[in-house]
């Protein structure tokens, strides 16, 4: 939510902080800007809409000035509408700084600058912030100093990037509760909201902690404490920046769901020892289930979704209860009894604000956290007391897609790791069990290689505004992943329906030529759900079956079949989870929308 960019150094920093933003543009996309300074200027130059239209607003300008430092942001709107006004970077008096996170008293702290005769020009509760900094901002007083002052009376999230006049090539960074990361180049230093925006310029990076201030200078980073000037730990990014280049693809989402073989066998493989799950690899043993009692899973969207799955797998087999929770709620409605629970908290970024708020309640109550995450230098990463990390690679499309079927392969392991630890689960049905998993990487690459029965399904629906996936079992769960996709990506509104439950209330929406999309891994309630499609036929549906070969015809089964490939349930939902990826995809592409960047959406919601 909001990317953050700034540089410092010898190279043109227009270019730096456009190359920046358009890797940072998937946390955000409202509107962009940049500060640019030269021996003679300061220039603010913003856009709303895309970085490529600030890109030429800022080739236009270049022409006349040669910027060596500067700061750039792209907006995912939460205070204010979408308006050049409301863009960053904001400048009050001697002050101009980019933002992301939000500012909880700013109403409050805007009334006192107001009384103070402080005029505002935005709505944004940024520009009050910039005030703030510029009131403690006195002659001969260090940029530190009133940065220190400020923030005492801020409350929330924020990180900043902050220029100051008076201290012109030097660039301050600090922040509480969003990601901010030092990058060291040959050229110069550069501020990130995150390692993708560096990886083009310097693999060496060092996170910001919080009540740290860094201040970067064109040959060197100073990071200043309450108490003093301290070394930072330099670190070498794990990843590559062809790893977040779209490659030959039309769109990043394509990419990443071509991607999930190989990002699947990424992350088994190293958790199978003997046939079976083994998170040694991660640091975990068996001791960490010690004396728990149950298990709550928190996440957002895909993962709290995904966690979904998750949570039944673990009670099948090992007979632990598990719930999984949406994050934003977790804290507001907390289970009466905490104690002996384990977190489970799943999250692709690792920054999501939610998340990361669940978990921080869960450890005041006492609760150990283990975490599924994908991005290494991450918040979540770091406030877990164990990490397992999924091997997707990047993630850039706003839809999540390997992020999910990763999680969903080492919610798999674990529970099977559970089962053993309970005794619920033989060894030898166990190994089974993982067969079974390591052979849904076969069964991705070959929906990959087939995928000419969802693309035909994507003809017929691409100009419904509605549509219903039902499911019983494990599918539902995987039904809300389908809805969600659906809806995120191509604007067609789409519901997620226990099979059973429809027939409640909701069937009163099925017309004629409703789609109605049955998923029907779940082979034990095959013929339930069955009924369930033959309900929504009566009262005209489009109907579409994903299921299992069994002894029924396809054509009794729905007005559209795609046989599910794979012999069990495991394999049943990985085929189903890439249908409905693919689908969306493509229903997506032929409703021309924009993809990779769904309207009002960011990838990274660091905001609750
Ligand atoms: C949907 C999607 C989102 C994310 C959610 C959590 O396609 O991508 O629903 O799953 O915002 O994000 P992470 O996993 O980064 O915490």
């Amino acid at each position: 939510m909001c990317g953050i960019i700034g540089y410092v150094g010898t190279e043109n920093a227009s270019r730096k902080l456009i190359e920046g933003l358009k890797i940072l543009e998937y946390r955000g996309y409202d509107s962009a800007g940049v500060a640019l300074l030269s021996k003679s200027e300061l220039s603010i130059i913003k856009a709303t809409g895309r970085v490529e239209e600030l890109e030429e607003m800022v080739v236009k300008k270049e022409v006349k000035s040669e910027y060596y430092c500067g700061i750039g942001h792209t907006r995912w709107a939460t205070h204010g509408s979408v308006s050049e006004d409301n863009a960053h970077p904001h400048r009050m008096g001697r002050v101009t700084l980019v933002h992301n996170g939000i500012i909880e008293n700013y109403l409050e702290l805007r009334a006192r600058l107001e009384k103070e005769g402080v005029v505002f020009k935005s709505e944004t509760d940024t520009e009050v912030a910039c005030a703030l900094f510029d009131k403690y901002y006195e002659e001969n007083i260090h940029p530190c100093v009133a940065i220190y002052k400020a923030v005492r009376e801020i409350r929330g999230s924020y990180a900043f990037g902050i220029m100051f006049e008076g201290y012109e090539g030097r660039i301050f960074g600090l922040r509480h509760r969003s990601p901010l990361l030092v990058g060291s180049g040959s050229d110069g230093m550069y501020l990130a909201s995150d390692i993708t925006a560096l990886l083009p310029f310097t693999k060496t990076y060092s996170l910001i902690e919080e009540t740290e201030v860094v201040e970067l200078r064109e040959n060197e980073a100073i990071f200043y404490t309450h108490d003093g000037i301290y070394d930072p730990v330099w670190q070498e990014a794990t990843m590559n920046y062809d790893q977040a280049k779209r490659g030959g693809y039309s769109h990043y989402m394509l990419k990443e769901i071509n991607e999930q073989s190989d990002a699947l066998r990424k992350t088994i493989t190293p958790r199978i020892s003997g046939g079976l799950p083994d998170f040694s690899h991660d640091g975990i043993s068996r001791d960490i289930f010690q004396g728990i009692k149950q298990i709550h899973i928190v996440g957002c969207g895909s993962a709290y979704n995904v966690g979904c799955i998750g949570a039944r797998l673990i009670e099948e087999y090992s007979r632990v209860s598990a719930s999984a929770f949406v994050a934003s709620e977790y804290r507001y409605s907390p289970p009466v009894n905490m104690q002996g629970t384990l977190i489970i908290a799943i999250s692709q970024s690792g920054e999501t604000a939610d998340t990361l708020a669940s978990v921080r309640y869960a450890k005041l109550c006492g609760c150990r956290v283990v975490s599924i995450i994908n991005a290494r230098e991450s918040t979540l990463a770091r406030e877990s007391d164990k990490v397992i990390y999924t091997y997707a690679g990047p993630e850039i499309a706003v839809a999540t897609t390997k992020g999910f079927s990763t999680q969903l392969a080492i919610l798999y392991l674990l529970s099977v790791y559970l089962g053993i630890y309970t005794s619920k689960l033989d060894t030898e049905v166990a190994k089974l069990k993982i067969d079974e998993l390591k052979r849904c990487e076969g069964v991705v690459s070959n929906r990959l290689k087939g995928a000419k029965s969802v693309e035909s399904l994507a003809e017929l629906l691409y100009k419904k505004e509605n549509c219903f996936f039902i499911g019983r079992g494990l599918d539902y769960f995987m039904c809300l992943e389908g809805a969600l996709k659906l809806k995120e990506i191509s604007y067609i509104h789409a519901q997620a329906y226990q099979a059973g439950e429809l027939k409640h209330g909701t069937i009163s929406l099925v017309e004629n030529e409703t789609p109605v999309i049955a998923l029907m891994g779940e082979e034990r309630l095959f013929d339930k759900t069955l009924s369930n499609i033959k309900e929504t036929k009566s009262r005209g549906a489009f109907t579409v079956a994903l299921m299992p070969k069994n002894e029924k015809s396809p054509q009794e089964c729905g007005d559209f079949v795609i046989e599910l490939l794979g012999n069990s349930l495991i394999e049943y939902l990985f085929d189903e989870l890439l249908c409905v990826q693919l689908l969306s995809y493509r229903v997506a592409l032929l409703r021309r929308c924009d993809i990779d960047k769904p309207r009002n959406l960011a990838k990274s919601v660091t905001v609750e």
